[in-house]
């Protein structure tokens, strides 16, 4: 019965994963898979989370299922960090994935048993999982243009596509940190989004990976919370992997912000479909969100571990930039200094990443996305310096 199957095309990513883990030069520098790195090029285990899971370890006496949405805890939680209470929490219907990627194909799953016809429109740059993932859920998608030929956000190309918008169709907005370009739209970008939707009768779903990573936690939420009050409905996707470090645990929740009469109804479909996909969503790695959130120290020994994150992603973005501009002689990299987050989309042609990998051992995805968090104060320079020289 197999035989009619073919190996699904290598993922970019891990191919470029084990290429670095292969290559012995002790000055290879990896700017491919999408993990914060500390200065020593290791991805730690945050201490507030160690402090919770030995809370868990002591505390916990079933491990026995809880409900198919997830723990209640988790749940409220959640909904607090992204939202703020910028809704009513009659509002807000929510259940608990395997991660963010399980939570956007859930939304997509919900999307599809509401309105199979729905068109998905997707940034023309994007995460590379997020067309598999919404094809694979049975749903159509079309892009927006998002990055200008020169960098920076193109608004008149990204406003003139979205005006095609139809009633019900949804458009996915990264909620900060733009993955792969590290561009992330401002307040008055999302006030228009909004507007623009509200007169479409379109809903936005929002795909927040990275709250903490751009600005802080309140800031990078801002988009959401406006959409979601001024929007009778709003979808979300949030992911814990990078902002708890929790990434092999699998946490993330799926949301959709409703008519308060809709509220228990949708709540019910949510949970029905994880039911059908798999049951009862992990709970150690949400447990923990819970904890931390939950302790006041616990949580500002968190803040304070995350603040960390974002400001040596930050520092290393502004010393790339200023290596690159003494290196290059040019502008032409400068948009990386001020872009958001782990990533950005460096001016490269496949070409040029692919003789930074062979000739430098600098290793960065073929369309030019490089985390940040794969740079050090002892390597910026000479990646710079490989950089110059493979664009000279
Ligand atoms: C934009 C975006 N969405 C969702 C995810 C999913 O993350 P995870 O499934 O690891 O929680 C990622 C991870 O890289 C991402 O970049």
């Amino acid at each position: 019965m197999f035989e009619t199957l073919a190996a699904p095309k290598e993922d970019a990513i891990i191919a470029l994963m084990q290429a670095y883990a292969a290559d012995p030069r002790p000055d290879k520098i990896d700017l491919g898979v999408g993990v914060y790195r500390d200065e020593r090029g290791h991805t730690p285990v945050m201490a507030a989370v160690k402090a919770a899971e030995a809370q868990i370890l002591q505390a916990q006496d079933s491990k026995s299922y809880l409900s198919l949405a997830g723990d209640a805890a988790f749940l409220n939680a959640m909904e607090s960090l992204l939202l703020g209470g910028a809704v009513p929490s009659a509002r807000v219907a929510a259940v608990g994935a395997p991660g963010g990627t399980a939570a956007v194909r859930q939304i997509c799953e919900l999307i599809r048993k509401a309105r199979p016809e729905a068109v998905i429109w997707v940034s023309a740059q994007t995460w590379p999982n997020h067309l598999p993932l919404i094809t694979a859920a049975g749903l159509q998608t079309r892009p927006y243009r998002y990055l200008a030929p020169e960098g920076g956000l193109d608004q008149a190309a990204m406003f003139a596509d979205l005006e095609h918008v139809r009633a019900g169709d949804v458009v996915l907005l990264h909620g900060c940190c733009h993955n792969p370009t590290g561009v992330d739209l401002v307040a008055q970008d999302w006030a228009e989004i909004g507007a623009l939707l509200s007169r479409r009768g379109a809903v936005p779903f929002i795909d927040m990976a990275y709250q903490g990573f751009g600005e802080g936690l309140d800031a990078d939420a801002g988009g959401l919370r406006h959409l979601a009050a001024r929007l009778p409905e709003v979808l979300v996707a949030a992911s814990c992997s990078k902002n708890f470090g929790l990434y092999r645990e699998r946490v993330g929740i799926a949301m959709a912000i409703v008519d308060a009469t809709q509220r228990s109804n949708l709540a019910a479909v949510l949970a029905g479909l994880n039911r059908q996909n798999f049951a009862f969503p992990p709970d150690h790695g949400a447990r923990v969100v819970s904890t931390i959130l939950g302790d006041v120290a616990l949580r500002h020994q968190w803040e304070s571990e995350l603040a960390e994150m974002r400001n040596r992603v930050q520092t290393n973005r502004r010393a790339l930039a200023e290596a690159l501009r003494d290196e290059t002689g040019s502008d032409r990299f400068a948009g990386v200094g001020a872009e958001q987050g782990m990533f950005s989309l460096l001016p490269l042609s496949p070409e040029e990443v692919q003789r930074l990998r062979v000739e430098h051992g600098v290793y960065l995805l073929d369309d030019g996305r490089a985390n940040m968090a794969g740079l050090s104060v002892r390597n910026s320079t000479a990646c710079a310096r490989a950089i110059a020289s493979v664009t000279r």
